[in-house]
This record gives structure tokens, C-alpha cells and sequence, in this order.
């Protein structure tokens, strides 16, 4: 078999069990250079579980974390973030970010996580999905929702960033009472079977595993 006929039977059979072929040729590539693909973990989180669950992302995968944060602020108060989140959607607001990415052409791979907002991402993340060149990456959503799960949020990803691989999102039951609920082992097991499913190669920081 040629070298392209065997690289070819390897992708289909890679992609009849699950694995992204576009993920897995950008990983052989990065893997040939005797590198992972390099990674990035992007949360925005109000009261941590989002940030809980972006925290064992970058345990499992050996990605680096970027919490993203507005430089305005959102009350304490749940029933005053709603409305003004819900003001910001309507008026299509775009929150000013407080850090950059400085290097986001290195990153091959960029998990973006966020609590569910009225049915689609912060708009923190609509700022920062559109302040980088996401073409040719690929995209691992996930998200935290108190019913709604992933709602439209992959569609507008999908919008914002037309030439990026989106792979499947995972969405975990989050909480808006104080408590962590993505810290549970259920939570943990679900994150661990997601990143494994989609097929992400990284490189696990010390004590992934045992978690
Ligand atoms: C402004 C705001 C809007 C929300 N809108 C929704 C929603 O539309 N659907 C939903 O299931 N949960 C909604 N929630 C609940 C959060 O998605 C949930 O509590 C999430 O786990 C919080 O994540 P965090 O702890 O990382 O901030 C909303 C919460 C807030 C603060």
C-alpha cells in the first residue's frame, strides 16, 4: 500500500469510530514535528463551574487556560446579572476584554468554555471569538446550563468562526446557588468520556489521572 492509500485507510477508519479527521491529520502533522498540538483552554465563569470543569480540561489535555474576564463588572446579585445579560444580548453589546491572547497563532486547538446566558454565550465571548483569526483550528465547546444546555451557542460559534472544525460540545449541569455541581465524580467521569470521544491527543499534567 502507498504511503497516502495506508494514511487514507487509517483517517476512514479513525472516522468510523468517532475521531475527527481534520483533528487527526492536525495532530499526525504535529506529531511528525515530534510536538502534541498545541492547546488552549478559553472559560468565562460567574461562579466557578464553568471554570471547575476548564481546570480538568487542562489537567486531562495539558492545554493552557485563559479565563476570560470584562472590564466591566455584573452585580452579586443573580436577578441583576440576569437582566443586565439579558440587556447586553439585546443590545448586541461586545464587553471589552481585559487580557489578549498574545500567541493564539500557536494554538492548534481551543476549548471554549462558558455558563449557558440566555440560551447562548456570554457576550464576553462573542468579543473573543471575534478578536482572533480562528480559521483552520479546531473548536471544542462546552458549557454549563441550568435546562438548556448548549442552546444556539454552537450555531453562533459556527457563525462567528465559519473556517474552524467545530467539534462535538459537552454540556454539564451547572448551578447558580453557590455550589459547584461540575466538581461531582459524575461531572468528572462525563468530562474525562467527552475528551476522550472527540478524539483530543494532548499531553496530561501530573495528576489527571487519578482524579
Ligand atoms: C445571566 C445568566 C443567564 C442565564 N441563562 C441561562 C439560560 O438561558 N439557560 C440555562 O440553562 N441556564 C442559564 N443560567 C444558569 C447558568 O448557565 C448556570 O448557573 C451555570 O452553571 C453557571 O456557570 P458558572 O458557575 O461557571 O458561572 C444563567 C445564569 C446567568 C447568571
Amino acid at each position: 500500500m502507498t504511503h497516502n492509500a495506508s494514511r487514507r485507510s487509517f483517517l476512514a477508519a479513525a472516522a468510523s469510530i468517532g475521531l475527527s479527521v481534520p483533528f487527526l491529520v492536525a495532530n499526525a502533522r504535529a506529531q511528525q514535528r515530534g510536538e502534541h498540538s498545541r492547546m488552549l483552554v478559553a472559560c468565562f465563569s460567574r461562579t466557578g463551574n464553568t471554570r471547575t470543569v476548564a481546570e480538568q480540561v487542562q489537567l486531562l489535555t495539558g492545554a493552557d487556560l485563559f479565563a476570560l474576564k470584562t472590564t466591566h463588572s455584573y452585580p452579586a446579585e443573580y436577578r441583576a446579572t440576569t437582566d443586565q445579560a439579558k440587556r447586553e444580548q439585546q443590545e448586541g453589546f461586545r464587553p471589552q476584554l481585559t487580557e489578549q491572547v498574545d500567541n493564539m497563532a500557536d494554538y492548534d486547538v481551543v476549548f471554549v468554555g462558558y455558563p449557558n446566558w440566555w440560551g447562548t454565550m456570554p457576550m464576553a465571548f462573542f468579543s473573543f471569538l471575534e478578536a482572533y483569526d480562528f480559521a483552520g483550528k479546531t473548536i471544542v465547546p462546552f458549557c454549563t446550563h441550568e435546562g438548556s444546555r448548549l442552546g444556539r451557542s454552537v450555531r453562533d460559534i459556527e457563525a462567528i468562526c465559519p473556517q474552524s472544525t467545530i467539534l462535538e460540545g459537552l454540556s454539564l449541569r451547572g448551578a447558580s446557588d453557590g455550589s459547584i455541581r461540575t466538581a461531582s465524580a459524575s461531572a468528572q467521569e462525563a468530562v474525562r468520556d467527552w475528551v476522550a470521544g472527540v478524539g483530543i491527543q494532548g499531553k496530561p499534567r501530573a495528576g489527571a489521572m487519578s482524579q
